[in-house]
């Protein structure tokens, strides 16, 4: 029997690599893991003490509301007050959602169906194609690199070239994997080309607060207007290491997030409540949390980056993000990031993510997550200028 929206879906190229590493492990092996973006600190304890406190009150059992409870829609519109003296109104341009994964894929739901085309760059994390996939969409791909110069120039390009004219534009910066970073003045621009080609504008702004070197990532909504062509998701998994608690937001458009919230009423209760109630703590009262958090995140990146560099690989730094996306050292590069990244791990010991996971444009590069300490990191290192000395 067809199962018609998985048989359309390409092969997951990430788990290889993955399976290949529990494999190792069962087998006893120390493997540095620096393949997922699975966040290792821990969640602050403040946020930890209300869950518990929650959790033992018999109200926060039942069924939640599915677009999020009032005070955390209220601590989201706080926040982008704060951060960006941006306006939200926590009841027409806010919801909840189980994650900014789950969120990007309904909204592909809410957006898209068949005939559609949305624009992505490439490489991307994987839901970025994958939700358009599902939908019934059809995905035109921008390529991307960190070192891309003018990506708005490209993305444009890319609209003029696709017909039928593509109705959403999906983009994600601080970007993983490539951890290519813009200033407000593309979003300035993006916000104008939406408007005068009536295109719908995602951005998921998963690293909002994942920042390096007094980087900071503007948000699409401090554009004036934006809200009339855009929705932006962010998430509490990476600013305060709560990736498995899942609880995101997205924020804007009023009428695109009545729509989420709409299609996410038939499909669940919302997020378990003490988990939105431990959520506030994080954005009311933790506002020292993200910071120090990236913190952690920029000095493993200056280990990765300078011992990488000592044994001859070179590796631009990224602004923002926990990634590090490396080119290939030119020897290995004929035999292509997949097999480069298996060699990495049966030799050096060290999980990466194989490029081409991200889409064919990752080809050539591997994506280092900044999720070991920096011992483990020196650790990765020393393996790796085993194998690039050999
Ligand atoms: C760009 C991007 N968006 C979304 C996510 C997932 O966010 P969440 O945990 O809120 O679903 C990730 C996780 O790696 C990501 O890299």
């Amino acid at each position: 029997m067809e199962l018609r929206r998985i048989d359309r879906l390409p092969p997951y190229v990430l788990s290889v690599v993955t399976d290949m590493k529990a494999e190792a492990r069962r087998r006893g092996e120390d493997i540095i893991d620096l393949g997922m973006g699975n966040p290792d600190l821990p969640t602050p304890q403040p946020i930890v003490d209300k869950l518990i406190e929650a959790a033992q009150n018999a109200r926060n059992h039942r069924y939640s509301a599915s677009r999020g409870i009032t005070k955390l829609r209220l601590a989201l519109s706080g926040w982008y007050e704060r951060r960006f003296a941006v306006e939200i109104d926590p009841d027409r341009e806010a919801i909840v959602t189980i994650g900014a994964k789950e969120g990007i894929a309904h909204l592909a739901w809410v957006l898209l169906g068949s005939g559609d085309t949305v624009l992505v760059p490439e490489p991307s994390y994987p839901i970025h194609q994958f939700s358009a996939i599902f939908s019934g969409a059809e995905v035109n791909s921008v390529p991307l690199s960190h070192d891309t110069a003018d990506f708005f120039a490209d993305l444009t390009q890319a609209y003029e070239r696709t017909w039928p004219r593509p109705r959403v534009i999906l983009v994600s910066f601080p970007h993983n994997p490539t951890g290519h970073c813009v200033e407000l003045d593309f979003f300035d621009r993006l916000v104008r080309f939406a408007k005068d080609n009536d295109v719908f504008i995602i951005h998921d702004f998963a690293y909002a607060e994942i920042a390096f070197d007094g980087y900071k990532p503007p948000s699409i909504l401090q554009v004036p207007g934006a809200k009339d062509v855009a929705v932006e998701f962010v998430s509490l998994s990476k600013s305060h290491s709560m990736a498995g608690w899942r609880l995101g937001f997205c924020a804007g458009n009023a009428r695109v997030i009545t729509g989420l919230q709409r299609l996410k009423s038939y499909l669940d209760y919302g997020v378990f409540q003490p988990i939105q109630i431990a959520a506030i703590i994080a954005l009311n009262e933790c506002d020292d949390v993200p910071p120090a958090i990236a913190g952690v995140y920029q000095s493993r990146r200056d280990v990765l980056c300078d011992g990488l560099d000592r044994a001859g690989w070179h590796v631009d730094k990224p602004k923002a993000t926990m990634f590090v996306w490396a080119p290939i050292p030119e020897r290995f590069r004929t035999i292509g990031s997949l097999e480069f990244s298996k060699l990495l791990l049966n030799e050096a010991k060290v999980a990466v993510s194989p490029g081409n996971g991200f889409g064919a444009a990752g080809e050539g590069f591997v994506r280092f997550a900044l999720v070991e300490n920096e011992a483990r990191i020196r650790q990765a290192v020393r393996g790796i200028r085993k194998v690039l000395e050999t």
